[in-house]
């Protein structure tokens, strides 16, 4: 673990020589979202993973985030730490990220990876749900929030499943605080839309989502990959919008794939 000059830590693992991967986690949830993932591939990758600011072990500063800072972080990691070209892989609202950060500077990044996200910003609806969640964390407290926020991102069957992955995914939220938590839903709320983007996207593109997505339903990505010249899409069966925790094996076995085609040796 590394704490750097922006109050967040990352978590590099595997060969810095290696070509990289940053991996974005989603809300509310912390960098060992990807644990599975970075297992996986860190023999024949360098894999960062962090936690965005207000979330996990980073620093909650003053609560105030929009996704531009979460996108200018990326930037910074990569300029901070020489990363030549990585692929940037997020899910959900690290998807958020991950695509404003590309759209900044595409020529920074190999290739992209999309889980379980979306390139609309919030319509009225959402920002009005936004706006309950925050009011919800204000008179009943954070706990609550994310006790019936959480349940919702997994299929009923990987609740159930045995093993501990979202009951532990769930104790680690938990311990998230109402500044960090709201700070986040501001920034979701508040982002810009990159949907004219996605047809403009040179690198290739990588996107999957899980069959039973409540958050995200699969065809909003699959109109998604549409768009976007050089892309590939998978929906994985019988999981919800945590794909990486739900099925690990499976997302592996396409990431992997994908990269061995897609991503040029530096
Ligand atoms: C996420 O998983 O990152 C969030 O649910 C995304 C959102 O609320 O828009």
């Amino acid at each position: 673990m590394k704490l750097n000059k922006n109050n967040f830590v990352i978590f590099p693992k595997g060969d810095p020589n290696n070509q990289s991967i940053i991996f974005i986690h989603g809300f509310p949830f912390d960098h060992n979202m990807w644990n599975f993932q970075i297992e996986a591939l860190s023999s024949n990758y360098f894999c960062i993973s962090y936690d965005l600011r207000g979330l996990g072990e980073s620093a909650v500063g003053d609560g105030q985030y929009t996704i531009e800072m979460f996108a200018d972080d990326i930037h910074y990691i990569i300029k901070e730490n020489d990363f030549i070209k990585p692929v940037v892989c997020g899910l959900s609202m690290g998807g958020y990220i991950a695509q404003r950060a590309v759209e900044k500077n595409e020529n920074l990044f190999n290739a992209l990876i999309l889980c379980d996200t979306k390139s609309v910003a919030d319509n009225n609806d959402a920002k009005l749900k936004r706006a309950e969640g925050i009011k919800k964390i204000n008179e009943f407290g954070v706990k609550r929030f994310i006790e019936e926020f959480i349940p919702n991102c997994f299929a009923d069957e990987s609740i159930t499943k045995p093993g501990n992955i979202y009951k532990e995914t769930l104790s680690r939220s938990l311990s998230f605080s109402a500044e960090g938590v709201k700070g986040c839903l501001l920034a979701m709320a508040g982002r810009t839309d990159t949907t004219e983007f996605l047809s403009e996207i040179k690198i290739p593109v990588l996107l999957i989502c899980g069959e039973k997505d409540k958050l995200i339903p699969p065809y909003i990505m699959e109109e998604m990959a549409q768009s976007i010249p050089d892309s590939e899409y998978h929906v994985i069966p019988s999981i919800g919008h945590i794909t990486p925790l739900e099925k690990p094996e499976v997302v592996n076995k396409i990431i992997k794939d994908f990269l061995s085609r897609k991503v040029k040796p530096k």
